[in-house]
């Protein structure tokens, strides 16, 4: 498992491999015993977009292990003065044992794949994919529920621009596990993922705009992404669209799991937030064991 690109390119297997690694980490850390698993290692952790759990988590998780990470930021390096995402590549794969790279073009991580001789993790490529919040999703939903096929699955929100929708729906199905989607009409999921999912697993995938959460064991919200729109305005005017407020969480299952891959904004009312149901914190926390087992077997150990 050199690369890890996108969830595409993993055999259920492989996502099980990770997931009992993630295991055996959080365990790990639950002890408290300090692990050395990849002593004298550095891992280069390049955001070209914001981020707070999936940096912070790689560093954690490369800490925890007994690595060294290492912080790029592009406001503050050569790429302000004009350096080609290729030449940073290049750069920084002579100085790390391995990348973690988010860049707001889609195929980023492919193409620095590519370029550098060391194992590179896409930490989430434009709309396009975000392979490791789906492993963290998909642990969370084990470790909740103790399986993953045979859930009901709700996704709400911007389907149409959040990778960590797509790389999510994908990842079910590998699971033997449909999804309702519920979106206004323009954030709709690319039909392509749709039926992509649907072709190698035989899935159910249906769409509507009104969530029915009777019978949801996980309802996954995600925000509005107004970054990846041409026009701020048409943002604006959707954010109010998809909401868990009162009125929604009264209907729904009461031993349904909410989750998020954070950061949250108006789609969660601080009304609902003391809700038992809101696990999305415990998931985010799920991100260092999970992401050690990802740079501990992306490195080979
Ligand atoms: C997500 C992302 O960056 O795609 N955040 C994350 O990695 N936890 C979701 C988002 O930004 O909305």
């Amino acid at each position: 498992m050199p690369d890890l690109l996108s969830i595409h390119d993993l055999k259920k297997s492989d996502v099980e491999r990770y997931l009992s690694e993630a295991k055996k980490m959080e365990a790990a850390l639950a002890k408290g015993k300090p692990l050395r698993t990849l002593e004298g290692k550095i891992i280069a952790n390049l955001f070209f977009e914001p981020s707070t759990r999936t940096n912070f988590s790689f560093q954690s998780a490369a800490a925890r292990l007994g690595a060294t990470p290492i912080a790029f930021y592009p406001e503050k390096s050569s790429a302000q003065k004009g350096e080609s995402f290729s030449d940073t590549i290049r750069i920084l794969d002579g100085y790390a044992d391995a990348l973690v790279i988010r860049h707001p073009s889609e195929g980023s991580a492919e193409e620095a794949a590519r370029i550098a001789t060391h194992p590179v993790i896409n930490a989430g490529d434009g709309g396009n994919q975000h392979p490791t919040q789906t492993l963290i999703d998909l642990y969370t939903i084990k470790k909740l529920f103790g399986k993953i096929s045979g859930l009901n699955v709700t996704l709400m929100g911007d389907l149409k621009h959040a990778r960590a929708m797509r790389s999510l729906l994908y990842g079910l199905a590998m699971f033997g596990c449909g999804a309702e989607l519920v979106s206004p009409v323009s954030l709709r999921m690319d039909p392509l993922a749709i039926a992509r999912a649907k072709r190698d697993f035989g899935v159910k995938i249906t769409e509507t705009a009104k969530p029915n959460l009777s019978k949801c064991n996980v309802l996954y919200l995600c925000r509005v992404q107004k970054e990846r729109f041409s026009n701020a305005k048409e943002a604006q005017a959707v954010q109010a669209s998809f909401r868990l407020d009162k009125t929604l969480l009264l209907s729904a299952n009461k031993k349904m799991a909410v989750l998020h891959p954070l950061p949250k904004l108006d789609e969660i009312p601080a009304s609902v937030e003391s809700d038992s149901r809101m696990k999305y914190f415990e998931q985010a926390k799920n991100g260092v064991p999970v992401r050690m087992a990802v740079l501990k077997l992306c490195l080979g150990l």
